[in-house]
């Protein structure tokens, strides 16, 4: 068996972590109070017994709910210094993590104290921890293509320190060719792209966000073995996904921890990658997601080699790669 302390020995890079997703029941009481936000639970263990999602969407409707106590500058910096130090104890070295701003721009937020407080807090993580981070702008795709250019327009000032674009919420029905244009402005302005693809999505949803979303990652892309077709590319090409096995099973994406692809995956020879997605919604941070497949098989070597992918795949220099790797 392959025990906790190893895999939390192992250095880490966290891929596919929304921010938002780290917010703590216990922080969310504490923010509602702190800033007068009505939220619709009388307790922590309310919050927590919410959180019985049946697919995407009825945990989306929670999650922007809960998104609502934030509201000040030092709100973001102590939510990212939150994740940080909890990711840290699971060997987490680095970690590049999404942020959603119009989740917070349509609250009336301005983009810039978003983004100068998880700014803050990176700062204090990385002189307290050592961590490193990379901040990628994720535009939620229930919303119109103007919606997204107008988050790109407000981002513009802040490009110098914004490492990436992505694409996330509800996937069924708002396919990657929406935000094509989007996207290759992004691409034009030297934004490098990730994208989530297969989760409730299906395989032609990968497919376009290599093809019209000219993706580094896929975030998901667990339907990649739907297709063999696309099985094949993702190998030859050797194209990262960063999975999340509590966020599949929590989102009954896979029905249970035996049912997930991931271990067949990566011994089929994709480079696969370990990630918490929303780690205050899905019951654990990125330990407890190697932990589940150690569950169902997965060896002390095979672990090992999902936290090198997790280098392998990470917008780090090569210096720094063959630092953790
Ligand atoms: N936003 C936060 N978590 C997400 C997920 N797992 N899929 C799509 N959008 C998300
Ligand atoms: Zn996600």
């Amino acid at each position: 068996p392959v025990s906790v302390e190893y895999i939390n020995k192992l250095p880490k890079a966290e891929l596919h972590l929304h921010i938002e997703g780290s917010l703590e029941p216990e922080f969310m009481f504490e923010l509602a109070q702190r800033n007068n936000v009505k939220i619709p639970y009388n307790s922590v263990e309310e919050v927590r017994a919410a959180y019985k999602f049946h697919n995407l969407q009825s945990f989306l409707d929670i999650y922007y709910a809960g998104a609502s106590v934030l509201l000040k500058r030092e709100d973001f910096a102590e939510l990212l210094l939150h994740y940080a130090r909890r990711a840290h104890q699971d060997g987490v070295v680095h970690a590049e993590f999404f942020f959603d701003p119009q989740t917070h721009t349509d609250r009336g937020l301005p983009f810039e104290l978003v983004f100068e407080g998880l700014r803050d807090g990176m700062a204090i993580a990385n002189k307290e921890l050592g961590m490193t981070f990379k901040i990628i702008l994720s535009f939620l795709r229930h919303l119109s293509e103007e919606a997204a250019f107008a988050t790109l327009e407000a981002a513009k000032p802040f490009l110098d320190r914004i490492d990436g674009v992505g694409l996330d919420s509800s996937e069924l029905g708002n396919p990657p060719e929406k935000f094509a244009r989007v996207f290759a402005a992004a691409k034009e302005l030297g934004l490098p792209r990730v994208a989530h693809a297969g989760e409730e999505g299906p395989p032609a949803y990968i497919w376009d966000s290599l093809k019209l979303l000219d993706v580094c990652r896929v975030d998901h892309g667990v339907a990649t073995s739907k297709d063999p077709e696309l099985y094949e590319h993702i190998i030859k090409t050797q194209m990262p996904l960063t999975t999340c096995p509590c966020s599949n099973v929590s989102l009954r994406v896979f029905n249970d921890f035996k049912d997930l692809n991931v271990i067949e995956l990566l011994r089929a020879g994709v480079c696969v990658t370990i990630n918490s997605d929303d780690p205050a919604y899905f019951g654990g941070y990125i330990s407890k997601n190697f932990e589940v497949l150690e569950a169902v098989g997965m060896t002390a070597e095979e672990a090992a080699k999902m936290a090198k992918n997790s280098f392998t795949a990470s917008w780090l220099d090569e210096e720094s790669k063959a630092r953790w790797s």
